[in-house]
């Protein structure tokens, strides 16, 4: 909303939230989420045409078009519990729009919502005496985060989907009227409704996909002594594979991925096509599989046995440039080496608070502390988990002295100079290649 403010400044964009604490750390110097290049678009356009407000009435009452941005998070009770959406939230914000309403709105859904569910909110929010028309359309986020600014300033496409009715269609050009004030007509797409709360789903799935695809290469890899690097780039470069999403990790993490896998599995099940839900499915279990493997590798390098030893983790955020640390598998990795017994110690630069409420079960087993070569001293290994850029360009000579012996680096982002740390006397573990260790 911000940067539809900033680059339509002849619309008035009102954000409004329940949430008083939210509301006025938009207002404030504190945003309450950290995006590189945020706080200077909020700051343009805030006050200007960009307000924040408690007042939900009030701003539906003003609107002609509503973003829905709710969130959609995995049912945890009663029916496809675990997989399915819980839409409960998405279905309150309709009835208060129903409520509020003295006009006809355009309605965007822009949470991430299961197929048709623009059709049931179409119900809700024209079962009222009828004295007012609403058009819902789905105009899906495809924003990755850490890179939020960018992606939202130059998209790879807008993906808009509508009725097919003349009141549909006219809703449609009103939303690309809007993008077109900076993004080229031909990246705005215009699909029915059904398949643009599809292709969201699917788009996630297929990135999702293309990671558990690598990292399944990356236990062959380990197995073969192939280099998954190797066999990544030389992949990647055919053209209808592309290079990008192709780097082996510990797993993917984020709100999203998982959520709308499970949610892509229910609707596979709803639809009768058990072959098609198990076929995704199996994305997140090799997910699964791939966090439990690196803690086997790490717990076998180091003499079948963590108890005791201090392990230093650098990087819980979920990937770099965030503090957000939801389904990190930084999360998993802490858990399991804190049940062989090993004593944590973590490290990041952005995500401590969430890494303190994330692993709050286990006590004083865990650690926390900012700076990595504190974290490192004293340790018997160090995992890197998330890909920070400073873990790159830190003297590791210093950490190394500051070490139990043997030393060890699990890479588990393939991002540091392997060669480089063995020469200086490190084992080094990267994940899908052959460990450098020293006898
Ligand atoms: C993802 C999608 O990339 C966005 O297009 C989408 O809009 C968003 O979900 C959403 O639905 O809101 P995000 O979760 O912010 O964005 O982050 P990604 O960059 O996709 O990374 C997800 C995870 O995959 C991270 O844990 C990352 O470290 C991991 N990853 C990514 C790999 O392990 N290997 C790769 O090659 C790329």
């Amino acid at each position: 909303m911000a940067v539809i403010a900033k680059q339509c400044p002849e619309y008035k964009v009102i954000v409004v939230d329940i949430n008083d604490d939210r509301i006025q750390a938009w207002k404030s110097d504190d945003l309450p989420i950290y995006e590189p290049g945020l706080q200077e678009v909020v700051e343009e356009a805030r006050g200007r045409n960009l307000f924040f407000s408690t007042d939900v009435a009030a701003g539906i009452q003003e609107a002609d078009i509503i973003f829905v941005s709710v969130n959609t998070p995995t049912k945890t009770f009663g029916k496809g519990a675990g997989r399915a959406a819980d839409l409960q939230y998405w279905e309150r914000t309709a009835r208060d729009i129903l409520k509020h309403s003295n006009g006809n709105k355009i309605v965007v859904e822009k949470s991430t919502v299961p197929v048709r569910t623009a059709e049931a909110m179409g119900r809700i929010l024209n079962s009222g005496a009828g004295a007012h028309r609403f058009e819902v359309l789905s105009n899906p986020e495809f924003l990755a985060e850490g890179t939020g600014i960018r992606d939202l300033m130059e998209p790879d496409r807008v993906l808009i989907g509508g009725q097919s009715t003349p009141e549909g269609q006219a809703a449609v050009e009103e939303l690309v009227r809007i993008y077109e004030h900076w993004i080229p007509r031909e990246r705005i797409l215009t699909t029915s409704v059904w398949s643009s709360e599809l292709s969201k789903l699917v788009a996630n799935a297929f990135l999702a996909q293309r990671i558990s695809s690598i990292n399944s290469v990356s236990a062959i890899c380990e197995a073969s002594q192939a280099d998954v690097t190797e066999v990544s780039r030389a992949v990647g470069m055919d053209s209808r594979i592309g290079p990008k999403f192709l780097n082996a990790s510990i797993g993917f993490g984020g709100s999203c991925f998982k959520k709308d896998i499970l949610d892509l599995v229910y609707l596979c099940e709803h639809y009768g096509l058990p072959e098609v839900a198990e076929y995704w499915a199996q994305v997140v279990r090799i997910n699964d599989y791939q966090k439990r493997r690196f803690v086997r590798r790490v717990v076998s390098n180091l003499f079948d046995t963590v108890v005791g030893k201090r392990i230093a983790v650098f990087g819980f955020a979920f990937k770099s440039n965030t503090g957000d640390t939801r389904e990190s598998p930084a999360i998993d990795v802490c858990k399991q080496l804190a049940e062989e017994r090993a004593r944590v110690v973590v490290s990041d630069p952005r995500a401590l608070g969430n890494a303190r409420a994330d692993l709050a079960d286990l006590g004083s087993q865990i650690e926390y502390e900012r700076d990595p070569y504190e974290a490192a001293a004293g340790s018997h290994a160090i995992l890197v988990l998330t890909e920070w850029e400073i873990y790159r360009t830190l003297d590791y000579k210093r950490i190394l002295a500051s070490m139990e012996k043997p030393a060890y680096v699990f890479d588990g982002r393939n991002i540091l100079d392997h060669e480089a740390l063995h020469a200086i006397g490190f084992n080094v573990v990267p994940i899908g290649k052959a460990p450098l260790t020293s006898l």
